[in-house]
């Protein structure tokens, strides 16, 4: 994802863009996007995770505490990225990090019923999905609010294939 971000940022035409890292974890993708010449102060990185936001706030990146979108206020963003808990809900595993809700996806769905509302007028998000989340309800929710996905790349790891998604108006 990092990797996908950084070369998405380096093609953009104008680096001055406004940028949302949702769920910033440690802030490898706020990171990813500074590399590619994002400016800091245009960054805003936000997690549920009091320590992570403060793991960031101590890299010099913006850094809030918010459910998804609940901390933002009327900001709008031109690029939104999310690298979401998108597991299953297991018995062994349970974590906020990486578990999305009992099917995986509720949580994607939750940011997506939001994000529109802090989307630029020719914002774009890259969504990180996983072939065990089910996509089903996500294509069907981005269709009633026009938007498009597209598939960007893909990555197989043993147990699981990972694609990055382009979300746009267009
Ligand atoms: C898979 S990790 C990604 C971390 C980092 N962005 C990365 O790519 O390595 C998902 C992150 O989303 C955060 N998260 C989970 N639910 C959230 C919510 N409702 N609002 C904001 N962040 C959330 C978790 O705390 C975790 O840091």
């Amino acid at each position: 994802m990092a990797q996908q971000v950084e070369a998405f940022c380096k093609n953009l035409e104008g680096k001055n863009i406004s940028f949302l890292d949702m769920g910033c974890g440690t802030g490898i993708l706020s990171e990813a996007a500074i590399r590619a010449g994002i400016p800091r102060e245009k960054v805003m990185a936000v997690d549920i995770d009091e320590e992570a936001v403060s793991y960031v706030k101590n890299k010099g990146i913006n850094a809030k505490v918010s459910d998804l979108f609940s901390n933002l206020g009327d900001e709008k963003f031109d690029l939104i990225v999310f690298n979401p808990p998108y597991l299953p809900a297991s018995r062994y595993d349970r974590a906020k990090d990486t578990t999305g809700g009992k099917y995986g996806d509720e949580t994607i769905l939750r940011f997506l019923r939001q994000a529109k509302k802090y989307l630029s007028e020719n914002g774009k998000i890259l969504l990180l999905l996983s072939s065990l989340t089910p996509k089903t309800r996500i294509e069907r929710l981005l269709k009633s609010q026009g938007l498009k996905l597209r598939k960007l790349s893909e990555k197989k790891l043993f147990f699981e294939t990972l694609s990055i998604w382009l979300i746009s108006h267009t």
